[in-house]
């Protein structure tokens, strides 16, 4: 029985989340695994409500959990920074989901904005650290407002947090076993101390993985890299910052935020999953948004807890939702709504 905490979040985060579980309900009948939902109302509406932003009473339930399931996180009458630190990046914290683990794979029949490419050239995964970095909050103001204001933001990294992040780096690559190659992603030439941390544990690390090459691109060239050859990636692994920038990128060349999930793993731990595409509150409540970004994350938690047969048999159903029914993968667009792509997964699933 795995006990499964449920944060639908803001803006489309509970509508996403909503088909999600129903294709849990469905997979979880077909494969015969049981579970349990816990639900946490966290987000923008209770924080305008009640002030609470997250509880430690909450923070202690979901350090008791198998997993956690997250729709997305942020609210336009809620200032910038509140909600996302005090929820989304406290959780990745508090629960030490150092590894945020996100796949960029174009199935058959999806949309890429890369012309001359396709489902063949584009299937590798980022390895994004994701406890320090630039997003440590290590800093702040000197004569805050005046025209002398010094704003300070430091970025932390550590060699065992640099370590943690590479070493699984190169074990998922081993595990995933298709190209072998690990590609560290970083700023050598200008960020001359943090990347010189990672490049020095990057090879380092590597020694102990016989077999599985390495390669190294500034973060910069691989943007154009990910654009001009994206077949040249199989796991790029990076910082918190520069991890976050490029798998929007990468989303993008997937077929966009529509299909695009994300894992805050802590391997030892409680993992968190979600689709990577935030609350897009422009579209909330409409029922136009692709659900299939929190049915693959879905799929990825599954597979984290090793429900692997159910997993594929989610990924199996997305792939001919994508194939054969929806137009397309943007907001507005699917030719169907929300809920109906929902009823295909569940339809394939059952079939
Ligand atoms: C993401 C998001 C978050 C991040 C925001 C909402 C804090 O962009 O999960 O990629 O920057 O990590
Ligand atoms: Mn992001």
């Amino acid at each position: 029985m795995y006990k499964i905490a449920v944060i639908p979040g803001d803006g489309t985060g509970p509508e996403v989340v909503a088909e999600g579980l129903k294709v849990m309900k469905t997979i979880s009948e077909k494969f015969k695994f049981k579970y349990q939902l816990e639900h946490y109302d966290l987000g923008g509406e209770r924080y305008l409500k009640t002030k609470e932003i997250l509880p430690d009473s909450v923070l202690n339930e979901l350090k008791q959990m198998d997993a956690i399931y997250l729709g997305a996180i942020g609210h336009p009458e809620v200032k910038p920074g509140i909600l996302e630190q005090g929820i989304l990046l406290k959780i990745r914290f508090q629960l030490d989901q150092y590894i945020n683990l996100r796949p960029v794979k174009l199935y058959p029949g999806v949309y890429t904005s890369l012309k001359d490419k396709g489902p063949e050239d584009i299937d590798f995964i980022v390895v994004r650290e994701n406890t320090e970095g630039a997003y440590a909050g290590v800093g702040g103001f000197i004569k805050r407002g005046t025209p002398d204001e010094i704003a300070i933001q430091e970025a932390i990294h550590t060699r065992k947090g640099v370590e943690r992040c590479i070493r699984f780096a190169f074990e998922y690559c081993r595990k995933r076993n298709r190209k072998n190659k690990v590609t560290l992603c970083g700023k050598t030439n200008v960020l001359t101390y943090a990347f010189d941390l990672w490049e020095r544990t990057f090879r380092e690390v590597a020694r102990e993985f016989e077999g599985i090459g390495t390669d190294y691109a500034h973060v910069d060239a691989i943007c154009m890299w990910m654009v001009k050859n994206p077949e040249w990636f199989d796991v790029i692994v990076t910082d918190n910052l520069f991890g976050d920038i490029i798998t929007d990128l990468g989303a993008m060349i997937q077929g966009g935020l529509g299909i695009a999930a994300g894992g805050n793993i802590n391997p030892k731990g409680v993992s968190m999953f979600e689709p990577i595409g935030g609350s897009a509150p422009k579209y909330t409540g409409k029922g136009v948004v692709s659900p299939l970004a929190a049915i693959s994350a879905c799929q990825m938690m599954l597979e984290h807890l090793g429900e692997e047969k159910a997993a594929r048999g989610i990924e199996e159903a997305i792939m001919k939702v994508v194939k054969q029914d929806v137009k397309s993968l943007s907001a507005g667009k699917m030719g169907y709504s929300t809920s109906e792509v929902g009823d295909l997964v569940v339809k394939y699933i059952l079939k």
